[in-house]
């Protein structure tokens, strides 16, 4: 199979390009690098630096001719989604509708949507499966959420088909320690956690301790980046095969609070991890925990590898490893 990859060079692109690279699919990566890293490309990969908002670019590199797209090129911060909304919608919805008009006119059918949980907005029942109400409460959610309302239209009104891969937190590094690439100015609790215990920051800062939740900090689903990105391979050769669409939630099914990934990450990386408890984040529910019922039997889809073990040991690896390079040329 042929698959380019929108938006390829980010921390979760760069795990599903390796993915497909791994069942020798050819592997395309398209992106502006404004977060994304040119060393994250794999070199078996074709590289096209571009930008979703130019269409001529979008344009030429869907007529190199691909059976798939996979569409990762966003900006994700929740937070500063309510104080940029500009910078979400031109660059998540225009860019969107860019790439899903020119997959259509250049006759690529077949379209994975990299999506949220973020979509649902604040829980009014737990896990949350894809019937849940979608309501959200920040206006990244509401930009995936539109994205997912065209793509509805567009298989309906032309002959195009997508999956949407509702993400819940995407955590973890590539097991092999072939992704060493880490994200710029990391808002995520994982990588904050790990910086603190890399001595990058001073302390972390917690959001609430007076949630409804067995040790009052906010409860979430983390999910290993591996098993997301096995995800967009069953998503591609569902699509493949089956010509419809597919909503589907990528969710661990269990969920763990803040306090336990402060005191995993302790444990594993032996540091101290100062922590400081300040205000709750608004805009932040108290728990999301996910069903991947309908994954499981749609895509035959299990998260394999989303232990909190698994996920913070393979995070401070890649944390280490940077250390130890930097150290190299101080
Ligand atoms: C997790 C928990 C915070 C940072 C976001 C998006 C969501 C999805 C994943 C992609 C919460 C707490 C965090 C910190 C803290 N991404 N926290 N101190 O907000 O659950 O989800 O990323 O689509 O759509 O909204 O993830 O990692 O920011 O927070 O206490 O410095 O950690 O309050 O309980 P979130 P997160």
């Amino acid at each position: 199979m042929k698959v380019l990859l929108f938006g390829g060079a980010g921390y979760i692109g760069t795990h599903v390009a390796l993915a497909f690279l791994e069942r020798n699919d050819t592997v395309g990566i398209f992106d502006n690098l404004s977060s994304g890293l040119r060393s994250n490309v794999d070199e078996r990969c074709r590289f096209i630096e571009g930008d979703i908002l130019n269409k001529d670019q979008v344009k030429a590199a869907l007529s190199e001719g691909w059976d798939a797209v996979v569409h990762l090129a966003a900006f994700k911060a929740a937070g500063e989604s309510m104080l940029k909304p500009f910078k979400y919608s031109e660059n998540n919805i225009t860019g969107s509708l860019n790439l899903i008009t020119e997959c259509v006119r250049a006759k690529v059918k077949n379209f994975i949507l990299s999506s949220s949980a973020a979509v649902y907005g604040e829980p009014s029942y737990l896990p949350v499966d894809e019937s849940h109400p979608t309501n959200p409460t920040n206006y990244y959610g509401y930009t995936k959420l539109c994205i997912e309302e065209n793509l509805k239209w567009y298989s309906k009104l032309k002959d195009f088909n997508f999956v949407s891969l509702r993400y819940f937190n995407a955590a973890g590094y590539d097991g092999d320690g072939r992704m060493l690439g880490l994200e710029m100015n990391p808002a995520n609790l994982i990588p904050v956690v790990m910086e603190v215990a890399a001595g990058l920051r001073p302390n972390l800062l917690v959001f609430g301790d007076d949630y409804d939740t067995p040790d009052g900090t906010g409860v979430r689903d983390y999910v290993h980046v591996t098993d997301l990105a096995k995800g967009h391979l069953l998503a591609a050769d569902y699509l493949l095969k089956n010509h419809q669409n597919l909503i589907v939630n990528l969710g661990s099914e269990s969920g763990l609070s803040v306090q336990q990934i402060i005191d995993t990450a302790r444990e594993i990386t032996g540091k101290g991890i100062d922590v400081q408890y300040v205000e709750r984040r608004p805009g932040d529910p108290a728990k999301l925990i996910a069903s991947s019922t309908k994954a499981k039997k749609e895509l035959g889809w299990v998260a394999e590898h989303s232990s909190v073990e698994s996920i913070i040991a393979s995070t401070w690896k890649v944390y280490q490893a940077n250390q130890k390079k930097s150290a190299m040329f101080k």
